[in-house]
């Protein structure tokens, strides 16, 4: 599929990986549409993009949010030929926080939201699209942003439980639904300098993680870009999770 005349839907289009993707896909053509969960963020995208970046305010991990924003998007006359599960929150919290007074168990409350941001949100996209997309007949190709964390990662349960799960179901509907001619990938990055990566780690963190990966940096968003538009064109690739993380291995 070419990138350049393809509609795609992104999640979490406000900031970080969801935002740059935005920005290279209209770059290069594409029509965009965005579900992202404040929509005010990527405003100056919608504004400078003469009608080719649209968006809807909608929280992905609420079904009916999800089911009525997508609705409105398809009244609209917008048909996504590829979709981008971005949308996500990062969380670290061990299973028992020993140097805790209180209760010293991984909150139950935070392990629901971030399998309902990270994974239930999805799925629910993913249904509807998917479903959409077959109707049309459409060969489409759906990418989710997963995480090195998928292989397990110390102090992350909820997070590293929540990439694994996505990318299962990467190659669970890769299977389902690969003689539909529908693709299906998930992209696991690495450290990705985003405000969030910047937000959860200090400045000398992100010396010391430097100093492990063999690329000796963070990445950077234009290599997700790159890696989105290999899954897209390459038409006889589906079911891979491709690992974008200068050679850090999890
Ligand atoms: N930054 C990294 O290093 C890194 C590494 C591995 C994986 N990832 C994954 O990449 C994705 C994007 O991460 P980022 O660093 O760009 O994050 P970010 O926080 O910079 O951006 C996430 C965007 O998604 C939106 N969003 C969050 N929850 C939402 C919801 N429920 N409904 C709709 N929109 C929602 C936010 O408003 C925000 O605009 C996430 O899935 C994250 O797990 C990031």
């Amino acid at each position: 599929m070419n990138i350049g005349s393809a509609c795609v839907l992104v999640t979490g289009g406000g900031s970080g990986i969801g935002r740059a993707l935005v920005d290279r896909l209209v770059g290069d053509g594409a029509q965009v549409c965005v579900l992202e969960l404040d929509p005010a963020r990527c405003a100056d995208l919608v504004e400078a993009s003469g009608g080719r970046v649209k968006a809807w305010g909608c929280d992905v991990s609420d079904p009916d949010a999800v089911d009525a924003a997508l609705q409105a998007m398809l009244d609209a006359g917008y048909k996504p030929d590829v979709l981008i599960n971005n949308a996500g929150i990062i969380h670290s919290e061990p299973l028992v926080n020993m140097l805790s007074r209180g209760d010293r168990v991984h909150s139950r409350e935070s392990w629901r939201r971030v399998m309902s941001a990270d994974l239930d949100s999805v799925f629910y996209v993913t249904g509807r699209v998917v479903d959409n997309m077959l109707a049309r007949r459409c060969k489409g190709v759906v990418i989710s942003i997963s995480s090195i964390s998928a292989n397990g990662n110390a102090g992350q349960s909820a997070y590293s439980a929540a990439k694994a799960g996505v990318n299962a179901l990467t190659r669970t509907w890769a299977k389902e639904l690969g003689a539909f001619g529908l693709r299906f990938a998930a992209i696991a990055p690495g450290f990705i300098d985003t405000p969030s990566t910047r937000a959860a780690l200090s400045e000398s963190a992100v010396d010391r993680l430097q100093k492990q990966i063999p690329l000796r940096r963070l990445g950077d968003v234009e290599s997700i870009y790159l890696s989105v538009r290999h899954v897209v064109e390459n038409d006889y690739l589906t079911g891979v999770v491709l690992e974008v993380d200068g050679g850090l291995v999890i």
